[in-house]
């Protein structure tokens, strides 16, 4: 698993994102980051994945869109939605999918990342998805990769997860139609999720009406306000009247020192239960990227509720994945 990269210094995330996702005629090329990408786009992205629902709920799932194309899923780090989703979308679009299995490949051998891309290179690769647990891995292949090459960034370390932002925007537009008149709070460990950091700039890029981020101050990044988010400090006045609710899994695996005092008390203070769910308003839906945490950050009661929608989000992320894939491949085709 452990695959090292580090992060050239002449790499700026954001500022460069611009530049290395779209192409010469402003099509999507590599979805790195939501941050970056024009909201003409991201609607471009929704609409066409409106399209794909359809796919998805026939007998015979398939479309030929990427017939011939061979897509290579790279996942550094565990996935259980993420990895499925995308292999789903992949298939359903009649691409040629291969997985490659980083615990048996030749980098458990030394084998550097570059060294490993340009041998799936050399088999003919058009695109590649890549999950990676360092921050800047996906902007750093697509800076490398050849022209014709593709990259999709299925999460990259604490910095972006561009299509679970996508998938939850599709799932909001969905439900609850129109952005600009919403309340969006979204919970927890804001501080360490790449979901919260893309989730922000995808629900400011389409005039969200109000994006609160509701967690204790040792998980929350330094100034976030500047994103564009209302902070609060306590849940019940965080959730108060909102339309969706957000959740998010404490990142255990990427804290360093002791930022709460047990996960007893987080659930005392910021565990979504029926009775705080009772705050906001009575059509609200409940969202969580997954892997969910019950008894944490979220009760089964409500997880599995009425008002919850979070399997929607998974079945909705297949079609929102085949929009990417196929608009990243299918340049200058009509969708
Ligand atoms: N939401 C999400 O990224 O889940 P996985 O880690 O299972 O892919």
């Amino acid at each position: 698993m452990a695959v090292k990269f580090v992060r050239p210094k002449r790499v700026r995330l954001a500022r460069d994102n611009w530049n290395i996702q779209l192409d010469e005629q402003g099509r999507l090329r590599h979805l790195v980051d939501v941050q970056g990408l024009p909201p003409q786009l991201i609607t471009q992205i929704l609409d066409t994945a409106e399209s794909f629902v359809s796919v998805t709920d026939r007998s015979i799932k398939k479309v030929p869109l990427l017939r011939g194309r061979t897509v290579f899923n790279l996942f550094f780090e565990p996935s259980t939605r993420t990895r499925t989703t995308f292999e789903l979308a992949e298939k359903r679009l009649s691409a040629d999918v291969m997985n490659l299995n980083v615990a048996t490949s030749a980098t458990t051998k030394g084998e550097s990342l570059l060294d490993t891309l340009r041998n799936l290179e050399a088999m003919q690769a058009d695109l590649f998805v890549v999950r990676h647990a360092d921050s800047g891995a996906a902007h750093f292949i697509a800076s490398q990769v050849a022209p014709h090459i593709s990259v999709v960034n299925a999460g990259d370390g604490r910095y972006a997860h561009p299509t679970q932002a996508l998938l939850d925007l599709f799932t909001i537009r969905h439900f609850k139609q129109d952005f600009t008149r919403l309340r969006v709070a979204i919970v927890g460990d804001v501080l360490h999720s790449r979901v919260a950091r893309s989730q922000i700039h995808a629900l400011n890029s389409v005039n969200t009406g109000e994006v609160r981020v509701v967690a204790p101050p040792t998980l929350l990044p330094a100034a976030v306000e500047r994103m564009g988010v209302h902070v609060y400090p306590d849940l019940e006045s965080g959730i108060r009247d909102a339309d969706v609710i957000i959740m998010l899994r404490l990142q255990k695996e990427r804290m360093r020192g002791a930022l709460l005092p047990s996960e007893g008390e987080y659930f005392q203070r910021f565990g979504l239960t029926p009775e705080r769910l009772a705050l906001a308003r009575p059509d609200a839906i409940v969202m969580h990227p997954g892997p969910v945490n019950r008894g944490v950050e979220i009760a089964s009661a409500v997880a599995d509720g009425p008002q919850s929608v979070i399997l929607d989000q998974v079945s909705f992320g297949i079609a929102v994945r085949m929009a990417v894939l196929s608009m990243c491949l299918n340049r200058g085709e009509s969708q």
